[in-house]
């Protein structure tokens, strides 16, 4: 099964951090922000890898990761998204690269602990759809959100006000050939963006979407908190205590 990360997008809300770089380029503690979502995939024995980028510091990504040798790959692609149409709108630019088959996509921004391979391995064993990893967390709000009912997602709604549940859906999806097709019947959502929530809301109506609850923990790092949480989670990995 092939990889995709998408690092594209302005990373508005990380301004100024972003004003002369990409999100994904910055520091979260030892390490840029991409190489956790590399590590992800390479961690769930994906070699075959997309990476998705924009705006004016694209060309940093080809000198920080070059052929992916650090990583232990033998090439990285990569393509450029015009613009900051949205997740799926990113998505959809790698449609040639997944040439019919699976995909497993994770945002550039999203860092989690678990080896992902269990779950890669259920969506191999499903004979079609998708598959979501969700996660509880103490703000919901400011994710997409998955309505349970039973062993069932029933609907998933992107930051919405009064959440149904505390289950956020991580930015790590793995969808078959079909997401294409959903992408293309997509139009922006009232903030302008071609949503992922969409998608995955069309697998839902079809009857072909499965999840898993991730276990260890997971964050994004898109914003200041998030930033500096994500880099606390790696720096106590590491066994790094703060001193004064
Ligand atoms: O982190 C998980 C959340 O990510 C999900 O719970 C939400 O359902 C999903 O919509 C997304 O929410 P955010 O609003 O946090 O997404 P954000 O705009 O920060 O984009 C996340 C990553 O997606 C970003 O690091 C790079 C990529 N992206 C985003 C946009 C808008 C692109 O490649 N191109 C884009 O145009």
């Amino acid at each position: 099964m092939k990889g995709v990360i998408l690092a594209g997008g302005l990373g508005s809300r990380l301004r100024p951090l972003t004003k002369v770089t990409n999100k994904h380029l910055l520091p979260v503690y030892d390490r840029p922000m991409i190489y956790y979502p590399i590590e992800t995939l390479c961690r769930a024995g994906i070699r075959d890898i997309m990476i998705v980028t924009g705006g004016s510091s694209a060309g940093d990504f080809l000198r920080l990761l070059g052929n992916g040798a650090d990583f232990g790959l033998k090439d990285i692609a990569y393509t450029y998204q015009d613009g900051e149409g949205g997740i799926a709108d990113a998505l959809k630019l790698c449609e040639h690269f997944a040439e019919g088959g699976r995909i497993l996509v994770v945002l550039g921004d999203n860092l989690v602990q678990d080896d992902i391979s269990p779950y890669v391995r259920k969506f191999k064993n499903q004979k079609s759809g998708a598959r979501l990893l969700l996660k509880e967390v103490s703000d919901p709000q400011r994710f997409g959100v998955a309505e349970l009912d039973g062993n069932r997602i029933v609907r998933i709604e992107e930051k919405p006000e009064y959440p149904k549940s505390s289950y956020a859906v991580t930015g790590i999806y793995m969808y078959d050939r079909r997401v294409f097709d959903f992408i293309r019947d997509l139009t922006p959502s009232a903030r302008g963006e071609l949503e992922i929530t969409d998608v995955n809301n069309r697998y839902i109506a079809n009857g072909d979407m499965h999840f898993d609850v991730l276990q260890g923990w997971w964050t994004d790092a898109g914003q200041f908190e998030s930033l500096y949480n994500a880099a606390a989670l790696i720096a106590h990995e590491r066994g790094v205590q703060a001193r004064g």
